[in-house]
């Protein structure tokens, strides 16, 4: 899957691709290059009637290249019908949760491992070419055992037991669900490859904030915040002992 030459079928109809998750953050920017580089996409999303996937119609050559289909990750025969006659798969779609995970089983494992099973067996039963499997560095960054001296590569997983002693069960989920796709690319010779992409952040395309931009947004406040302390407890010190302190504000 590459440049514009490549987009083109043997019938001279643009190569289709599909990509699950596709009102998400990263993957609003994935559909936008494709339909650029000329793909025409088939871009699940779960509600294509919410207002927060709308932005997807409105690209640039959505209008000719653009399919919205409604897909649950955990739905076999919609995620067949989203694969169908696609030469590549892009599966981003994975619950990212933003408060404390109650019932990490439904709201985060069943739809992160499972929903990564279903759509690669999709991809198969649909002669899928390849497929990319959007990991995260929560699969790898996690594991307190790791020598501090020795990059982490390909042979570095995040610790499950010390993720659920944490209670962290997006990296549970990420560790799952990756190491789950290499297996099956394995065992079934489907061309799989994972990304695994540490904090992404950037302009958004749609109108809902994602978990890493409320991570910075948290950030700035915080800094905002302790600048703010900071300011006035210098103020203090400088009235006090009679000098003169300059803050600098970036
Ligand atoms: N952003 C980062 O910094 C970062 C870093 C590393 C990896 N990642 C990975 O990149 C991918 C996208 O992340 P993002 O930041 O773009 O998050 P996002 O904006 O929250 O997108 C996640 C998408 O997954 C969809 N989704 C969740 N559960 C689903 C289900 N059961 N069935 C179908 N779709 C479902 C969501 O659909 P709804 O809109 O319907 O909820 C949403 O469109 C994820 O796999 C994430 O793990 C992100």
């Amino acid at each position: 899957m590459a440049g514009r030459a490549e987009t083109e079928s043997a019938g001279g109809s643009p190569e289709k691709v599909c990509v699950t998750g596709a009102g998400g953050y990263i993957a609003s920017w994935l559909v936008k290059l494709l339909l650029s580089r000329g793909y025409a996409v088939h871009a699940t999303v779960r509600d294509p009637c919410d207002p927060k996937n709308a932005h997807l119609g409105r690209l640039e050559g959505a209008s000719e290249n653009l399919r919205l289909l409604k897909a649950d990750v955990l739905d076999h025969g919609a995620l067949a019908a989203a694969v169908a006659g696609c030469r590549g798969v892009f599966h981003v779609a994975c619950p990212v949760p933003t408060d404390k995970v109650v019932d990490p089983e439904s709201e985060v494992l069943a739809p992160a491992v499972q929903g990564t099973v279903n759509i690669l067996q999709a991809c198969s039963a649909n002669n899928v070419r390849k497929v990319v499997v959007v990991s995260s560095t929560a699969a790898v960054h996690f594991n307190p055992k790791w020598p501090r001296d020795r990059p982490k590569d390909e042979e570095c997983w995040s610790d499950i037991d010390f993720c659920k002693e944490n209670e962290d069960w997006y990296m549970v989920a990420k560790v799952v669900a990756e190491k789950t796709a290499l297996e099956y690319a394995e065992q079934s010779g489907l061309n799989v490859v994972t990304v695994c992409p540490t904090m992404a952040l950037g302009p958004l395309l749609r109108p809902v904030v994602n978990v890493s931009h409320e991570f910075l947004i948290y950030n700035i406040k915080g800094c905002i915040i302790f600048a703010v302390v900071f300011y006035f407890l210098f103020s203090y010190y400088s009235f006090n002992h009679r000098c003169d302190v300059f803050l600098i504000f970036y």
